[in-house]
């Protein structure tokens, strides 16, 4: 018995050098320990040696056993320990190495004309007020003297919400301009108002390379007394000036705005020719910038300002003509196109 558990046990050793997996080593497990395992039926087989004998050949089993499991123990760490340094190895990470940076977009160029815009106005004493995008058709419309038969109603084409209506039973529209904040704010604080209005706008248009049915406009007005349209000439200038970093000209032509009397269009001086006429310009040496006019005594009264006491003007204008012309960019669709290869020029 001896002599045949030193075998099993020598043979077990030599079967132990040569395992390399913790696979490998469970079947030696199963091999001497399973339940039909080498050394479990010499376990077994003490019952049949004569009395006497039992008790030594116990012992020597059991002592052979733990040591056997001793050695597969040890066996199972080290092979753990060495599966774990190959997978460290393997995932080894160079802290050393520079960051895979996120790509986290950025703002997009007419938000940062906004900001321009913003900047420039607020530090000429402006107030930034925003207006809802789905505004009722009062704002929209009768709110600035466009009463509903009116013609001017025309001008702009409007897409109505459906069934919807606000709290005075208005229909609600896509606002079609920002205009509609100037009787928002004047109902709001009354006289003296300095304020912009940047925001997006909606329009049911054919589309093509000038005409969006989404876009952005910057809504402006001055109230206080005495105001005259040289302080519009004059804020424009400045701004412009401002914005394209180089002294910038204006013009005023007549223009018709139901909101304005009188009303006109700003025109500034071509930044690409200085003047002299080039096809951005159409030769003209100016560009068509903006509408504006001395706010409508009906536009004061409707927000209860009294307009005999109060003057004021109002200017609106298209935030895409302004990065078109800035950058050069000749299709106003880009900008809502979602083209990365567009959006990341800026
Ligand atoms: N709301 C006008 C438009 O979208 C632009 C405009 C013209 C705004 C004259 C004004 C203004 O405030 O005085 O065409």
């Amino acid at each position: 018995m001896k002599q045949e558990l030193q075998k099993i046990l020598e043979q077990a050793k030599k079967d132990l050098k040569k395992v390399k997996t913790l696979d490998e080593l469970k079947d030696l497990d199963v091999k001497y320990l399973g339940r039909k395992g080498l050394l479990t039926e010499k376990l077994r087989s003490i019952k049949d040696l004569p009395n006497e004998e039992k008790k030594d050949a116990g012992q020597l089993l059991n002592q052979t056993k733990k040591s056997l499991e001793h050695d597969l123990e040890a066996r199972a760490k080290s092979l753990e320990k060495s599966v774990l340094e190959a997978q460290l190895s393997k995932e080894f990470f160079d802290t050393t190495l520079p960051g895979e940076t996120k790509k986290i977009g950025h703002i997009h160029v007419l938000a940062q004309i906004q900001e321009e815009v913003e900047k420039i106005f607020g530090q000429m004493g402006y107030a930034v007020m925003d207006g809802p995008e789905i505004d009722s058709e009062y704002y929209n419309f009768e709110g600035i003297n466009i009463p509903a038969d009116h013609p001017a109603r025309d001008m702009q084409d409007t897409f109505f919400i459906k069934d919807k209506h606000d709290p005075d039973h208005q229909r609600l529209v896509l606002r079609t301009h920002t205009s509609p904040v100037q009787a928002r704010t004047i109902e709001k604080y009354g006289a003296p108002l300095r304020i912009i209005s940047p925001g997006r706008v909606f329009r049911n248009e054919a589309l093509d390379a000038s005409h969006e049915h989404t876009f952005h406009q910057t809504e402006g007005m001055l109230i206080d007394k005495n105001i005259s349209l040289g302080h519009l000439k004059g804020t424009m200038i400045e701004f412009l000036s401002r914005l394209f970093n180089k002294d910038v000209e204006v013009r005023f032509r007549p223009g018709y705005f139901p909101f304005v009397e009188p009303g006109l269009e700003l025109d500034f001086s071509c930044l690409l020719c200085q003047g002299k006429g080039c096809r951005v310009c159409k030769h003209t040496g100016w560009v068509e910038f903006m509408g504006a006019g001395m706010t409508h005594p009906n536009v004061l009264e409707a927000g209860g300002i009294d307009s005999t006491e109060y003057t004021g003007w109002a200017f609106g204008f298209g935030m895409e003509r302004l990065a078109m012309m800035r950058y050069g960019i000749t299709d106003i669709r880009l900008f809502n196109s979602g083209d990365l290869r567009f959006i990341r020029q800026f």
